[in-house]
């Protein structure tokens, strides 16, 4: 099958581009460049240098589906900068839409997110959960599913929102490499690289174990299969929307104590006052990815998560030294 992938020099799409390589079939990477990298695109996958608002420029009938990543995602960002999110996030989308419409391209996987469920009244959070997002990110994210919806319902698109979780760890040469980066586990062992002094610790009096945030990490490979799952479960008409998480969490002190033991690395901490908006608690229930998609995730070991995502770390700063 043929497929575009954009925002696949990004993160999470160069992994999920290098699984359907793997998976033999043909990629193309449609990637502005404006977050993600050159070297990011999989050798094998066909790359265009684009805006995903210019999409029509280069879907045609050829393609058998799309897989949408593209997106500004940084939350802090755009509260401050809705307007940025509005336009790429919820415009990009409507004109990829638009031209996968036009090109007769009926099969879409979408990157949505746990953003979308805000402060959650109940974990872990199932799809059914209200969605009250806390931030413009995740609004413009739920704007997306519910254009998709209504896509599916009116004109037979085929096509799966899968909801994320916290995103983690590397797999080989693709791995996590925002700027600025805002993920604790990439955080942590800029720590460990002797980039970062310290890492902080926003609020160490929530009602948990240990008194910090408790977050669900789903490796990225983990995460790439389900997409590869999700193509093959999308059904004309209908927008599957289904949860991505391991259904248990770890807290961040747990999170900083398995980088010290994978690194080496002492990794001073600071704890900092609680930032607005961040819930004690954000676990997913997968149940439905498991039912509908027959996804069984099989990486969700925390030590194995921080150990491809610390190798992948050493392996950017060696190139970066070259
Ligand atoms: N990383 C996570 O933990 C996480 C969690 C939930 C959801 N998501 C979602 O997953 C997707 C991928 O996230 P990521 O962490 O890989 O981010 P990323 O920033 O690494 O990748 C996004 C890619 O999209 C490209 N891009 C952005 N706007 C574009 C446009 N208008 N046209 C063409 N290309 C454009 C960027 O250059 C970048 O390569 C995003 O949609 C994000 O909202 C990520």
């Amino acid at each position: 099958m043929k497929y575009l992938v954009t925002g696949g020099a990004g993160y999470v799409g160069s992994v999920v581009a290098q699984h359907l390589l793997e998976a033999g079939h043909e990629v193309t990477v449609l990637d502005n460049l404006t977050t993600g990298f050159r070297e990011g695109v999989p050798a094998g996958a066909a790359f265009v240098e684009g805006d995903i608002r210019d999409a029509a420029k280069w879907l045609d009938s050829s393609y058998d589906g799309v897989l949408h990543f593209a997106a500004s995602s940084q939350v802090g960002e755009s509260v401050v900068k809705p307007e940025k999110y509005w336009d790429n996030n919820v415009a990009g989308s409507m004109a990829l839409l638009g031209a996968m419409r036009e090109a007769g391209v009926r099969k879409l996987v979408f990157s949505s997110t746990a953003a979308t469920y805000g402060e959650p009244e109940r974990v872990p959070i199932v799809e059914s959960a209200p969605t009250k997002p806390t931030n413009p990110y995740g609004a413009t994210k739920l704007a997306v599913d519910h254009m998709i919806t209504s896509e599916a319902n009116a004109r037979g698109l085929a096509a799966v929102s899968l909801r994320y979780f916290n995103v983690a760890g590397a797999y080989g040469a693709y791995g996590e490499r925002h700027d600025p980066e805002s993920h604790l586990i990439p955080l942590v062992l800029q720590v460990a690289q002797g980039r970062r002094d310290a890492i902080s610790v926003f609020g160490d009096d929530y009602a948990t174990p240990d008194g910090t945030c408790i977050r669900d990490y789903i490796h990225v490979a983990d995460l790439a299969e389900a997409h590869l799952l999700a193509l093959t479960a999308a059904q004309p008409g209908e927008h599957l929307i289904c949860n991505l998480g391991n259904g248990s969490g770890f807290s961040v002190r747990e999170v900083i104590e398995t980088v010290r033991t994978v690194t080496g690395h002492p990794i001073p901490e600071v704890v900092a006052p609680r930032r607005g908006g961040d819930p004690a608690v954000l676990v997913a229930s997968a149940d439905t990815a498991r039912e509908k998609l027959g996804w069984n995730p099989s990486r969700a070991d925390l030590a194995g998560i921080v150990a491809d995502a610390w190798e992948f770390a050493r392996h950017i700063s060696t190139a970066r030294e070259q």
